[in-house]
């Protein structure tokens, strides 16, 4: 196994005014090729800061931070952006769609966007995977909250990204389109190999992943050490 996405020592300091707030303090975590990861803990934790700097949205204070084994910090901008178009996709707890084109169309720019084109065949098997070929020529204002997601998920893993980062994505939909969402994003994981880093308040997203990362004021709690003998 290989390591996908990797921090060292990560630490991030917002200025807000004079006021210093640490939002991660020291945060090492190491996410195998393949890995499904949950990331729980408190609102104001850092895990969304956390999110948005392993996927190089976000420069940390310090640290060092390895995508598919390149070091953040060493690449220009157009590089770094170019590297988060091809190996990252992001899904967000507001959709984050844009309002005047349909379903094909948000799913279909991000394609364009990613730098390869249009492949017709990928764009079907995305689609087909998310139960989404009859409602492509809705707009978002159109479709259901859950609907809404999975057209969000569609254009995050289109281009298949090798990792997938996920900030709540279940957090605006009700009990019964958030099951259907996970085991997407699971059965994405599971037959495209995606790695996903996803992040949530809920203890029933949570069991969906392989293993659960718990954070608390900026930091990852270790494990509880296995029972001796
Ligand atoms: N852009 C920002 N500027 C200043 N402080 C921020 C900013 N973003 C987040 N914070 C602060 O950093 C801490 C961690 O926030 P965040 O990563 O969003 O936590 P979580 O996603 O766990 O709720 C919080 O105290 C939050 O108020
Ligand atoms: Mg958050």
């Amino acid at each position: 196994m290989e390591a996908v996405v990797e921090c060292t020592d990560l630490w991030k300091i917002y200025h807000s005014g004079k006021v210093e707030v640490p939002a991660l303090r020291g945060v090492n975590l190491e996410v195998q090729e393949g890995e499904f990861v949950a990331i729980m803990g408190p609102s104001g934790c850092g895990k969304s800061t956390l999110l948005y700097v392993l996927g190089g949205l976000t420069p940390p204070s310090s640290g060092r931070v390895l995508v598919d084994g390149n070091d953040l910090a060493r690449m220009s901008d157009g590089d770094r952006t170019l590297l988060r178009r091809r190996k990252i996709g992001f899904v967000f707890q507001r959709f984050n769609l844009l309002p005047t084109l349909t379903a094909y169309g948000n799913i279909a720019i991000a394609q364009h966007i990613q730098g390869d084109g249009f492949d017709p065949h990928r764009f079907e098997v995305t689609v087909n995977l998310l139960g989404l070929q009859d409602r492509l020529q809705h707009k978002p204002s159109e479709l259901s909250g859950g609907e809404q997601q999975r057209v969000a998920i569609a254009r995050a893993v289109v281009s298949e990204p090798k990792i997938v980062l996920a900030d709540e994505p279940t957090g605006n939909l009700d009990s019964q389109n958030s099951e259907a969402v996970l085991k997407m994003l699971k059965q994405l994981n599971r037959e495209l190999g995606q790695t996903l880093i996803m992040i949530t308040h809920n203890p029933e997203a949570a069991a969906y992943a392989d293993r659960i990362v718990h954070m608390r004021d900026g930091r990852i709690l270790e494990p509880p050490a296995p029972p001796a003998g």
